[in-house]
């Protein structure tokens, strides 16, 4: 029986060690909450950020305008590329009203809202034709 208060000051120790850490993960926790690190806003991350935007929902055209509004030459959906931002945002609404007759695109346009159009629009313009 001697060893027994040993083994017992073993167990509470073991016991004890998880309580610890929780108590410094939660303290850490605590420090975090009171004083967040805030990256700085940056206006270049801002524009990066629009530019992807403008990618992805232009990505989103390229099945059949072609890779960022290049259509494939003989292909009979036009290309996209290089066109006025006023007129596509003007054929766009076009097709959202039934204003222009179309097999597709007063479906697809009723998918954007107005200033997605516009990015859309300002996207395509800024490509070389
Ligand atoms: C499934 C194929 C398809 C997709 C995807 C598609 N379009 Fe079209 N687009 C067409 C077709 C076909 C026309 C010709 C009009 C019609 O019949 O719908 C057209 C015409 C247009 C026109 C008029 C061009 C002109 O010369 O008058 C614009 C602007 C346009 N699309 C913009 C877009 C934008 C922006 C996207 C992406 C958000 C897009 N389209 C996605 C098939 C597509």
């Amino acid at each position: 029986m001697r060893p027994y208060p040993i083994l017992l000051t073993l167990f509470a120790l073991v016991n004890a060690m998880p309580i610890a850490s929780t108590y410094a993960a939660d303290s850490a926790g605590a420090q975090q909450r009171t004083a967040p690190q805030v990256p700085p806003a940056h206006a270049a991350g801002d524009i990066e950020a629009k530019q992807l935007y403008a990618q992805s929902l232009a990505a989103t055209c390229a099945n059949c305008h072609g890779t960022e509004g290049h259509a494939l030459s003989g292909a009979t959906v036009p290309g996209l590329a290089g066109r006025s931002a006023d007129e596509l945002v003007a054929q766009m609404k076009a097709f959202r009203s039934g204003e222009r007759k179309a097999t597709i695109m007063h479906q697809i346009a009723k998918g954007f809202s107005e200033s997605q159009t516009q990015l859309l629009a300002e996207y395509f313009a800024a490509q070389k034709r």
